[in-house]
């Protein structure tokens, strides 16, 4: 009821009547008076003027569907939102609703994750309503081998809806978002398959929008940052994560329409913080001095080591080596 009450209002920029509500919802003019109550009690900021009725000047900054909805073009992505005041971490309540048959373009979002996931089996700070923790619910007719790719359609679309709201942001291949040289965003692509069939994928995306250096452990504050303390300034979480969901809708059609994704390789390519770069390869253990050559329409990234081999990296761990040894 409350989503509807903020779907009127959001619809009209003047007052709407008490009346005028019960009358569209069914409902008696007291229990509209009540939601009205607990939107208020929510923080929306929402004017009632007698014999006018109600108009809403502000909504609370919290990523809820319609919230979210109203930034959003798509027609598959993000057309079911839902949302976590808190959760242990959007992936694995994604895999659950996956595993009961949720429907594909589905998005979670938390406002907190309680054991927010990282690579690797690491943990991933998410503290509550400062950052954007979310998965896609995905089911790809694809070949299980090409799944790698989507970590770069997700990469790709972060890095566009970036660009729409002003933001210089850089992709790390594989999978992290770059501000000013320093991390602020990563993502965790997670798969449910048989041998030559996918159940589902789960990409979870995590970026810290408006963090504060208190938020970060010690260990990660010369490499991770948040977009508010590069910028000094507050970032719309809702607007990113609406721009997020629009852009990620073409670029994976785009990745089903050519079975490559060379969009979303040309995008990672154009912004690829390591072409050009000094680099340490980490594979299986082993780490190895190299140059970054490219990023080929493969979705590899071709480095050349120190002995003139020239390789080419289907998935794997890289750091940048910079003035004061390895920075990224
Ligand atoms: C990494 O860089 O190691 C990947 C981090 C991915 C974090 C996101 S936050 C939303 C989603 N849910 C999780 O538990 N992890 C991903």
């Amino acid at each position: 009821m409350k989503e509807k009450i903020i779907h009127i209002l959001n619809n009209e920029k003047d007052f709407v009547s008490g009346e005028e509500i019960s009358k569209i919802l069914g409902v008696s003019r007291a229990a509209v008076w009540k939601h009205m109550k607990a939107l208020k009690e929510e923080g929306y900021e929402i004017e009632s003027v007698t014999r006018k009725g109600y108009r809403l000047v502000a909504s609370p900054d919290l990523l809820t569907e319609e919230e979210v909805k109203k930034h959003l073009t798509s027609s598959v992505m993000g057309r079911k939102i839902m949302y976590f005041d808190s959760l242990e971490s959007t992936n694995t309540t994604a895999k659950d609703l996956a595993d009961k048959g949720q429907e594909h373009g589905t998005v979670i979002v938390g406002e907190e994750q309680s054991a927010g996931k990282g690579r690797l089996g690491r943990s991933w700070v998410s503290p509550k309503y400062k950052g954007i923790w979310m998965s896609f619910i995905l089911r790809p007719e694809i070949n299980p081998m090409l799944i790698a790719k989507i970590t770069q359609v997700g990469a790709a679309a972060v890095v566009k809806a970036g660009e729409e709201m002003n933001l210089d942001l850089k992709v790390k291949w594989p999978n992290d978002i770059i501000l000013n040289d320093k991390k602020i965003c990563g993502i965790l692509t997670e798969m449910s398959s048989e041998l030559n069939q996918i159940n589902y994928v789960i990409l979870g995306i995590g970026i810290n929008a408006n963090l504060d250096l208190e938020d970060f452990e010690e260990e990660l504050v010369l490499k991770a940052s948040s977009i508010k303390m590069e910028l000094g300034e507050v970032v719309d979480r809702k607007e990113l994560v609406g721009k997020i969901i629009n852009n990620f809708e073409k670029l994976y059609d785009s990745f089903m329409a050519d079975g490559r994704g060379l969009d979303s390789i040309s995008i990672c390519r154009e912004k690829s913080i390591l072409i050009g770069r000094e680099v340490r390869v980490i594979k299986g253990g082993e780490s190895t001095e190299a140059k970054v050559l490219d990023l080929n329409d493969d979705g590899e990234l071709v480095v050349k080591k120190k002995n003139g081999e020239v390789e080419k990296l289907f998935s794997g761990e890289v750091s940048v080596r910079g003035k004061n040894g390895y920075v990224l």
